[in-house]
């Protein structure tokens, strides 16, 4: 995986009705070595990272790369928001596309905030990247994050075998372009009329 590439980064911070998403900041370290260092997290992602060992490797400022999102309740980090470009991918339907990614910590699981969030997160990245889909890869066992992929519009293109579980790839079509949708209206408006 790569970054998205060429966009302005970070961009503002995004406000929704509860969440503020921005790049990552010094501030947010103690919370990404909580979110790797968490088995609750890792249970469907090959396990947590040895705390010690992110104590020592996380540098002062984690994650800054396009696409690497924060998502800040009351002024503290909850989730991390992953936006990067599957350059190579092991499904050939996935290569090349932006590919989706969540890690909330266990406290703020249960209330709606990586629905709020990843929605935020989508629609800055149709705005970034106009009419390119979004792929997203999860454990079907991982029940929690494959009914965040529906709620997100995301449906299965396939089910493989790999990392010793089944998973699962879905796919979130663009939007529709705003033009593109007035521009069909107007002409079958004019073939109703003729
Ligand atoms: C995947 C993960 C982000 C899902 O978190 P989540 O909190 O369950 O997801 P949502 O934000 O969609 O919240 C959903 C729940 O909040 C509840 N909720 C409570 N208040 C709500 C509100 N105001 N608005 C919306 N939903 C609300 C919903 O009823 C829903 O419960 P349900 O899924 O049992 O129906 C989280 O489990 C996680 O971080 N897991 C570890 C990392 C991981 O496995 N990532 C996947 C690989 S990319």
């Amino acid at each position: 995986m790569s970054d998205l590439g060429s966009v302005a980064w970070p961009p503002e911070p995004i406000r929704t009705e509860r969440l503020v998403l921005r790049g990552p900041e010094a501030r947010d370290r103690a919370a990404f070595i909580e979110l790797l260092a968490s088995p609750e997290v890792h249970t469907y992602l090959g396990g947590p990272r040895p705390r010690d060992a992110l104590e020592r490797e996380v540098p002062a400022v984690p994650e800054r790369w396009p696409g690497s999102f924060v998502v800040e309740l009351d002024g503290a980090m909850i989730g991390h928001i992953l936006l990067r470009r599957a350059k190579e991918h092991r499904r050939p339907a996935a290569a090349g596309k932006a590919d989706l990614g969540y890690l909330f910590l266990p406290r703020a699981w249960g209330y709606g905030y990586a629905a709020e969030a990843c929605t935020a997160a989508l629609g800055w990245f149709d705005g970034a990247f106009p009419g390119e889909p979004v792929v997203l890869a999860t454990q079907t066992a991982n029940a929690a994050s494959m009914r965040l992929a529906a709620k997100l519009g995301f449906t299965e293109v396939e089910r493989f075998h790999a990392w010793d579980a089944e998973q699962w790839l879905g796919l979130r079509p663009p939007p529709p372009d705003p033009q593109a949708v007035r521009a069909r209206a107007l002409t079958s408006r004019h073939r109703t009329a003729r």
